[in-house]
């Protein structure tokens, strides 16, 4: 194509649009008062505890906060995993020695002694991680498996946050990890979906309830290259032990890490960590259901004709 026939008054019109959109939009963000026109969240010398610490994107956020300089306050049920991960990131380089303890979301018993392990009795900012998935129909789906989720994702989460918010200053933070799957719901996935539907109206209800200039960030993160499929409980209670190919095929810890903490400094309510079609869901989900309730269907339906063929 010969660039010298483009019109240059063309070539700047189609660029102004997009740009004066954004400004716009960032004008708009402004203009509305709350959190984000604080200054900037600044994670060196703070205390943040993150909770689903071991492993996936927990150990990813560790990693990535420990390096921009927080005292981390390490939370989960496997100690000896906890505790190598601690040795691990002071190896990679100066900073705030990392602290670990047992916590069971299930079960979650005082809770509020964690804040002991705060150098100043405060935690800056409280990483809502822990979180567990699971497969099966509803109809074949054990009661157990039910509860066992929503105690973990959701009733877990509500038991930590009201125990410590008392030790969050009102400048500091709290991080929900949620899912799309708290925007939309996915076959299979009742209970995962229900208990994230569940974590986003709750920490939307507080929102409005707490201290104006607190600030709390949801995450509603697309798939992430973790052990959460393998962690996945099937519709009797076990691990499946099978990383399905979304998960596996999913954004790297690394770098969900890395947005969220940008997000987190940024102050922003929400981020939606997902692909543009997956974004594009979630918005056909509210503005024209009945399309979206056919497309999830008729996926659904042509994926168990494949996998029945394959047998
Ligand atoms: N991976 C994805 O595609 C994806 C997508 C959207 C949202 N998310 C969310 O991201 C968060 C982190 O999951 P992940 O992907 O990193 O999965 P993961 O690798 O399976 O990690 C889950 C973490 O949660 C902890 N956990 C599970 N049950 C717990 C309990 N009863 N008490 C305390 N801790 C418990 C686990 O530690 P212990 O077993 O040591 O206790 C582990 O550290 C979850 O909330 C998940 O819903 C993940």
């Amino acid at each position: 194509m010969d660039l010298s026939a483009v019109n240059p008054l063309i070539a700047a019109g189609a660029l102004a649009v997009p740009i004066g959109a954004y400004a716009l939009v960032q004008l708009a963000r402004l203009a509305v008062p709350g959190p984000h026109r604080q200054a900037r969240f600044n994670f060196k010398d703070k205390t943040v505890l993150i909770t689903g610490a071991s492993t996936g994107l927990g150990a990813a956020l560790a990693r990535e906060l420990y390096t921009r300089g927080a005292r981390l306050i390490l939370v989960a049920r496997s100690i000896d995993k906890l505790k190598a991960l601690c040795e691990s990131i002071k190896e990679s380089g100066p900073g705030h020695e990392p602290v670990y303890a047992y916590l069971d979301l299930a079960e979650p018993e005082k809770v509020d002694e964690l804040v002991k392990l705060s150098h100043n009795g405060k935690i800056d900012c409280l990483v809502n991680n822990a979180g567990i998935s699971m497969r099966g129909s509803v109809i074949d789906t054990d009661m157990a498996v039910q509860r066992k989720v929503m105690e973990t994702n959701y009733f877990g989460q509500v038991a930590v946050t009201r125990a410590l918010l008392p030790f969050i200053p009102s400048d500091g933070a709290i991080v929900v990890t949620s899912s799309m799957q708290g925007k939309m719901a996915l076959p299979y996935r009742s209970a995962y979906g229900a208990s994230k539907h569940a974590v986003q109206a709750f920490f939307d209800s507080l929102r409005a309830e707490e201290r104006f200039g607190l600030h709390i960030l949801v995450v509603s993160a697309g798939y992430i290259a973790t052990e959460l499929g393998n962690n996945a409980l099937d519709a009797s209670g076990r691990p499946t032990g099978v990383t399905d190919g979304n998960v596996g095929n999913g954004l790297k810890p690394e770098e969900a890490a890395r947005q969220i903490a940008n997000a987190t400094e940024r102050r922003k309510p929400e981020l939606l960590m997902a692909p543009l079609l997956h974004r594009f869901t979630v918005f056909l989900r509210y503005w024209w259901p009945s399309l979206y309730f056919y497309s999830v269907w008729k996926r659904h339906i042509m994926q168990e004709a494949k996998e029945k063929k394959k047998e």
